[in-house]
């Protein structure tokens, strides 16, 4: 009795019906994940140098200054570093630039501002009809050490958690795959001593649980990341959650379904960064197919109790880039096409629009103002065309953001995916062929007979045959993402369009790898005009 009563408080929690935006509300967004101190200084200089592990500038106020370049391309939330006090000083990993390092949570970071700079962030996104999502970490607090196993601690240091007994007695994280190990363990003993609170104590969680009511009751948060949650014991996050009255994202980290998807079968979180696709998405891209990608697919749909709550992502602060692996942009359009467009809510870290390349920490956290917040690079441009599809589809079916994508194509080097009803649905295709991709088209059934439909990154139409079938021309490895023509009034999307055709065979069997039109030309004399 007792237990079920919890069970539906723990619910109704997860529902988010006690917060200003609830779960429902927080499917529908578009995230962009920001680093403080690498997206915009106050003053907007963008010359002094940025040593990466170091502190580089980056503050509230500058964001606000910025969040014109977010909102243009199509996100309506962000997520932000942590937002406490940190400890001072480097280390030999670096200094808490990314505001992961807690010593007291019972104050704002003065690196990134002031109280009322946090206020004015929060009211500026409020103002423009978006939502703040804030990182929050709850597994330790951190403190400089000599890298001396145990790590001594000074505990008088932390606020509110002063004293040893809050915390696991010291030892290393050793077996990842055991519970027990890597939640009362201390992650990371390296330069940096985490000392693992001891979350499962009633005091500690009452203490937690009364401090994020405040941070976000203060700053007027509209949803969470919980760092590391999975790092803490179970019990633990759900009365976090309630507790904060609104919708959360923690941090799981693992490729196995039943891992992932158990923190919401057993209403732990309601929801998770998604890197069950993580991973598979990058063994589409990094020399496999797409056929693990539509079968973890499948697996979460129905291992997890809603997909539609797991943050879609490729890249995040702490993983290698893609560009770093491979810097093919085409590549990369194909790779954020999908997580813009797949189900689930779609999380861009802040520079892949700019198509940094850095590989792990720090060279993944470059300053954004490095590319001089430039609107016109192609990806940025890519993830502004498809936040657009997006928020139109959801305008046209109140129901397209929890429509399950439907599999209508995998093979190695592609996947189709149709998400939405017919009559407002978007079925998008993504390849790994990659720029260098030849030319080639293939039947795809995914619309009703006869149907005008209009690919929206090429602007590019085509009619559907009596079956629903199109042809997609591809050549040159693009992402192909297509709408009903009558569906485009009013998106500002393709104001020109022209049909369809195959596309040029290229390296047309000369050892020059000259494309079709340099054939022509050399067979007429113009070979000048195109080396000039
Ligand atoms: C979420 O909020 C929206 C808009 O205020 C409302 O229409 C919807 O009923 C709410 N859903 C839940 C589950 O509370
Ligand atoms: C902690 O354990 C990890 C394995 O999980 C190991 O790689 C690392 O060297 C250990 N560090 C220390 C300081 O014992
Ligand atoms: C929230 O604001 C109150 C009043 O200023 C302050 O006492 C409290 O420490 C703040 N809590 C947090 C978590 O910021
Ligand atoms: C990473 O990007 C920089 C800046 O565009 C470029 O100069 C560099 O060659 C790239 N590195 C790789 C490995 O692609
Ligand atoms: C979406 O809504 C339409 C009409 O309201 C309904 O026919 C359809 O079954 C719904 N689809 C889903 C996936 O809920
Ligand atoms: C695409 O997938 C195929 C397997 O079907 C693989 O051979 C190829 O290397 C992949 N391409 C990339 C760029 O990962």
């Amino acid at each position: 009795m007792r237990s079920s009563v919890l069970n539906i408080a723990a619910a109704l929690a997860l529902a988010g019906l006690s917060s200003a935006a609830n779960m429902t509300e927080w499917k529908s967004q578009a995230i962009y994940q920001v680093l403080i101190d690498r997206f915009a200084r106050t003053d907007g200089s963008t010359t002094a140098p940025c040593e990466l592990s170091k502190f580089c500038g980056g503050t509230w106020a500058g964001l606000i200054k910025h969040l014109d370049y977010i909102q243009d391309m199509g996100f309506t939330a962000i997520q932000i570093s942590p937002v406490v006090e940190n400890m001072e000083g480097e280390t030999s990993v670096g200094e808490p630039y990314h505001g992961y390092w807690t010593q007291n949570m019972y104050a704002i970071n003065k690196r990134f501002g002031t109280e009322q700079d946090l206020k004015d962030l929060s009211a500026e996104l409020h103002k423009r009809g978006m939502l703040l999502m804030v990182d929050v970490v709850v597994n330790h607090m951190a403190q400089k050490f000599d890298n001396v196993l145990p790590p001594k601690v000074d505990y008088t240091k932390f606020k509110p958690f002063n004293k040893p007994e809050y915390y696991h007695k010291y030892c290393n994280v050793t077996e990842w795959k055991v519970p027990q190990n890597y939640q009362e363990c201390w992650l990371y003993p390296f330069g940096i001593a985490l000392a693992d609170l001891k979350t499962e104590d009633p005091a500690v969680s009452k203490e937690m649980n009364e401090w994020v009511k405040d941070l976000v009751a203060n700053y007027s948060i509209d949803g969470l990341r919980i760092d590391a949650a999975k790092h803490v014991n179970d019990g633990f996050l759900a009365p976090f959650v309630e507790a904060a009255g609104v919708f959360s994202l923690g941090e799981v980290l693992t490729g196995e379904i039943p891992d992932m998807c158990r923190y919401q079968t057993k209403n732990l979180l309601p929801g998770m960064p998604n890197y069950l696709e993580y991973f598979k998405l990058n063994t589409a891209f990094n020399g496999g197919g797409f056929e693990e990608l539509a079968d973890i697919r499948n697996g979460a749909a129905s291992g997890c109790t809603d997909v539609f709550a797991l943050g879609a992502f490729s890249e995040n602060h702490d993983l290698p880039r893609f560009p770093s692996m491979n810097n093919d942009m085409m590549l990369a359009k194909n790779m954020m096409t999908y997580v813009l467009l797949t189900d689930g809510i779609p999380t861009i870290y802040q520079g892949q629009e700019q198509h940094f390349n850095g590989s792990e920490t720090p060279h993944n956290r470059e300053p954004v103002w490095q590319a001089g917040y430039d609107k016109t690079a192609p990806l940025y441009v890519l993830t502004a065309n498809a936040l657009k599809v997006r928020k139109n589809a959801q305008k046209l079916s109140a129901n397209y953001t929890e429509s399950p994508a439907e599999t209508l194509k995998v093979d190695g080097n592609h996947l189709c995916l149709k998400k939405g009803p017919s009559g407002s649905a978007v079925v998008f295709c993504v390849t790994n062929k990659s720029s260098s991709g030849d030319a080639y088209e293939y039947d795809l059934r995914g619309f009703e007979p006869n149907d005008e439909v209009v690919e929206v990154l090429d602007c590019k139409t085509v009619t559907a045959d009596a079956t629903g079938t199109i042809k997609v021309y591809n050549g040159g490895g693009e992402p192909k993402v297509y709408v009903l023509l009558s569906n485009l009034e009013g998106t500002g999307l393709c104001p020109k369009t022209e049909p369809d055709a195959p596309k040029e065979v290229k390296n047309s069997g000369n050892v020059l790898g000259m494309t079709s039109k340099m054939a022509i030309a050399v067979a007429a004399g113009w070979l000048a005009v195109f080396l000039a």
